[in-house]
């Protein structure tokens, strides 16, 4: 049993929003801490209203939550940093790690990673104007994963609480396989807890990076555990049976559903975001593409609502 390894869920936006959250904590308990999507500067210079509500701590009642920006410099820090003191949080994280152009453009995440000056300009402020327990969550480069090795000096050189590495570069986003070794050497050179991050959606896969790093304690963890919301379960040791591993799961996606039936009074908006939910959730049914087939098809709620308890059925 990894009775003293600490797990947290990954920021995964559109996903690990506060119904999510909150549905995952009620029945599981199972996150230490969960991070949650990044808030950003977005268009005419205004925060997303649906960002701002995901923050609120009255939303997040009861979870050990970590709240994320993403910024390109001082300004846009401040703005977002002032944002999350005022809603009372004394945790921050820092996104050196987003890899899509759109964001890495304009020296967002992984681009805001590679420009030293601005990077150090950010973190100056960050640590002298505002009283935050500070993560940074990166990768380890835009096309070069030499990279990191050079900015993480840098990074070293701030008293952040602990540093969340996923070992691929913005190029590969979400491709290709994590480089384990890469982030074995980093852990080797880090005084201080380096989290772990990429790619473990098994018992299999756990043990594997723990072989490299045999000291490695702290674990993030996003697709794998949209895929079976047990997965942290399973990876501590605890003992579920394949019944009442199904049973969990369907419970958990119906409260989901619920949650989203209560936020959306538009029947479609609760079907697209239960399909999204489904691509990853699909991963932990014995068939997945045959799992997941049907419920692609379903072009209304109520067809899904027919579909979904029936795969249940099916793969007991
Ligand atoms: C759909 C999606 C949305 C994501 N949103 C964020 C985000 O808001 N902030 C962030 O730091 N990382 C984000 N990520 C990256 C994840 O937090 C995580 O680093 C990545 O999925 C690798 O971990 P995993 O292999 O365990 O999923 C996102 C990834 C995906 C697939």
């Amino acid at each position: 049993m990894l009775l003293d390894h600490h797990f947290y869920l990954a920021p995964l936006q559109g996903f690990t929003d506060f119904a999510y959250r909150r549905c995952h904590h009620q029945l599981f308990r199972s996150v230490d801490e969960f991070y949650i999507p990044y808030l950003a500067i977005g268009p005419g210079q205004k925060i997303r209203n649906s960002q701002l509500r995901d923050c609120l701590p009255e939303n997040n009642v009861g979870l050990p939550v970590v709240p994320q920006i993403l910024c390109s410099n001082v300004d846009e820090l401040r703005r977002l940093a002032q944002e999350v003191a005022q809603m009372g949080y004394s945790k921050l994280n820092l996104n050196l790690g987003c890899p899509y152009p759109m964001a890495t453009k304009r020296g967002r995440g992984t681009g805001l990673l590679e420009k030293s000056e601005q990077l150090k300009g950010v973190l100056d402020t960050l640590f002298s104007d505002f009283d935050f327990s500070v993560s940074v969550k990166f990768r380890s480069g835009m096309t070069d994963e030499q990279t990191i090795l050079k900015q993480f000096e840098l990074l070293q050189k701030y008293p952040f609480e602990k540093l969340i590495y996923h070992p691929r570069t913005a190029k590969q986003l979400y491709k290709g396989t994590a480089n384990r070794e890469l982030f074995a050497q980093l852990a080797a050179q880090s005084d201080k807890p380096l989290v772990y991050n990429g790619d473990i959606s098994s018992k299999d896969d756990l043990d594997e990076i723990r072989q490299l790093v045999p000291n490695q304690k702290e674990w993030m963890i996003g697709r794998g555990v949209l895929s079976d919301p047990l997965l942290i379960d399973r990876l501590k040791g605890k003992t579920i049976s394949e019944q009442e591993a199904l049973q969990l799961k369907m419970q958990f996606h119906k409260q989901l559903l619920e949650a989203y039936r209560a936020t959306y009074q538009d029947d479609g908006h609760v079907l697209i975001k239960m399909k999204q939910f489904w691509s990853y959730f699909a991963n932990s049914f014995p068939n997945p593409a045959k799992t997941y087939k049907p419920i692609k098809k379903a072009s209304k709620l109520a067809r899904f609502l027919e579909i979904y308890p029936a795969i249940s059925q099916k793969s007991i």
